[in-house]
């Protein structure tokens, strides 16, 4: 009997000595009274494959340097939840940014405070292996040498900066941080967190914007079947995958001849960060050239990752394509001869390419891009709204 209770007491006083990880029973009951959270924080470590790592030790230092420390991950996912955040306390980033959808929205454009709305489609972020290390935003690119930065223009440098974009927007949450701060403090959940993530339960500003960061750093979409792919071929995209069937490999070959020098072929890194690929003549969105006002810059885009690209439509920095058929048909003979329009998609007499896809190159190259959905991500409990 004596022997048992020593046992338990051990236990008990070797798992509170575990603080990085479990939050103690106060503060529990103090987070349960609004949120859903599990008693031991999540793990949200980005899970770059072991056969990456092992390729590019770039990834590993990025990773380390940038380590996603779970509890400011945690408090992350409530805010990215929280209402709050917007100055009618209708809006939060998950209203523009739905899981199940990789984070993207299901309108061309979205809706923000007061039913205003902006111009451009809400972003997905569910799209790569980890998101600012596949940016490139924290080390020099492996493949590329290039960074890409946030936003359809390119115009934002640093992810913490984005969030306080969406903040300020008068369209999207029409706050300022000061404000959030004055309105989250007196509620004891983020107390706790605050104090989990930073060691002090006073909220301040940029403590607001790291978790908001780590939160997305760790939103990493991994466990689809091309990265089964990827691993069986000791990641070597330009290889037949074991695991595809033959229309997915013919599409991977199409892809890989016509759109990986702006894509990628490993949906890994960014390869290109900006191009025009031919939507119009003239582009009524200056795209970067608004950031710039360089001639060469005038209707020039992010080209975006693509990984979940099956559920995230609609497409384009405008929301113009409902469906993958509509984007592919749009490559196959729709490119527009627009004055920037990317050397890559053009032929060498100086006009669009007309790639003239047949129905089965369409088929394949959409069978390919559906290979590219991680299930996972989409409905882990870890990424959910965590209110009550
Ligand atoms: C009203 C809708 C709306 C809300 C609310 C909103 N966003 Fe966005 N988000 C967008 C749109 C639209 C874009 C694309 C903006 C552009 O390119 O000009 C975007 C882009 C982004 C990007 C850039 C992604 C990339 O790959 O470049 C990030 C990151 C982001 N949002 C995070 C957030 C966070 C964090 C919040 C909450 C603090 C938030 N958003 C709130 C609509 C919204
Ligand atoms: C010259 C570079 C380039 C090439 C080559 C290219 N793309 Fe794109 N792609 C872009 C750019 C830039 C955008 C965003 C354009 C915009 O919204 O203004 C884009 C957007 C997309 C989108 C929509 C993404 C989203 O989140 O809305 C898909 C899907 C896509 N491309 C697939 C392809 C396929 C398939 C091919 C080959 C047939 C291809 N791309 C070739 C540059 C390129």
């Amino acid at each position: 009997m004596r022997t048992l209770f020593l046992l338990i007491a051990t236990t008990i006083a070797f798992s509170s000595c575990d603080k990085s990880h479990s939050i103690n029973e106060e503060q529990h009951s103090i987070l349960s009274e609004k949120l859903n959270l599990p008693a031991d924080v999540f793990d949200y470590t980005p899970g770059f494959s072991q056969a990456l790592i092992n390729d590019f030790p770039e990834i590993r230092d990025a990773l380390e340097r940038d380590e996603v420390h779970d509890h400011l991950a945690t408090m992350g996912r409530v805010l990215f939840y929280d209402k709050r955040l917007s100055r009618t306390n209708e809006i939060s980033c998950a209203s523009c940014h739905l899981q199940e959808r990789a984070f993207s929205d299901d309108k061309a454009v979205s809706r923000g405070v007061n039913d205003l709305t902006g111009t451009r489609n809400a972003l997905a972020l569910a799209t790569t292996m980890g998101f600012e290390t596949s940016y490139g935003s924290n080390f020099s690119l492996p493949v590329s040498g290039v960074s890409a930065f946030f936003s359809w223009d390119d115009s934002v440098f640093d992810l913490t900066e984005q969030s306080l974009r969406a903040i300020e927007s008068d369209v999207e949450m029409n706050m300022d941080l000061q404000a959030v701060v004055n309105k989250l403090e007196s509620d004891p959940i983020y107390g706790v967190l605050n104090k989990n993530a930073f060691g002090t339960s006073q909220i301040m500003e940029h403590n607001i914007l790291e978790a908001l960061k780590s939160f997305m750093n760790s939103m990493s979409s991994v466990e689809s079947k091309f990265d089964k792919g990827l691993v069986m071929t000791r990641n070597n995209p330009q290889a037949d995958f074991p695991n595809f069937s033959n229309s997915e490999n013919f599409g991977k070959s199409l892809f890989n001849r016509d759109c990986s020098s702006c894509h990628g072929d490993s949906h890994s890194f960014s390869v290109t960060p900006t191009a025009n690929n031919g939507l119009d003549i003239y582009s009524i969105d200056p795209g970067k050239g608004g950031v710039t006002s360089r001639e060469q810059d005038m209707g020039v885009f992010k080209v975006p990752f693509l990984r979940n690209i099956e559920v995230t439509s609609p497409y384009m920095h405008d929301g113009r394509f409902n469906t993958l058929e509509d984007v592919i048909d749009h490559y196959s003979n729709g490119i527009q001869p627009h004055p920037n329009l990317d050397i890559r998609l053009l032929e060498n007499d100086g006009q669009p390419k007309r790639f003239d896809y047949s129905s089965e190159e369409k088929i394949a190259l959409i069978d390919y891009l559906k290979s590219l959905t991680d299930q996972n991500i989409l409905t882990a409990e870890k990424f959910s709204d965590p209110f009550k």
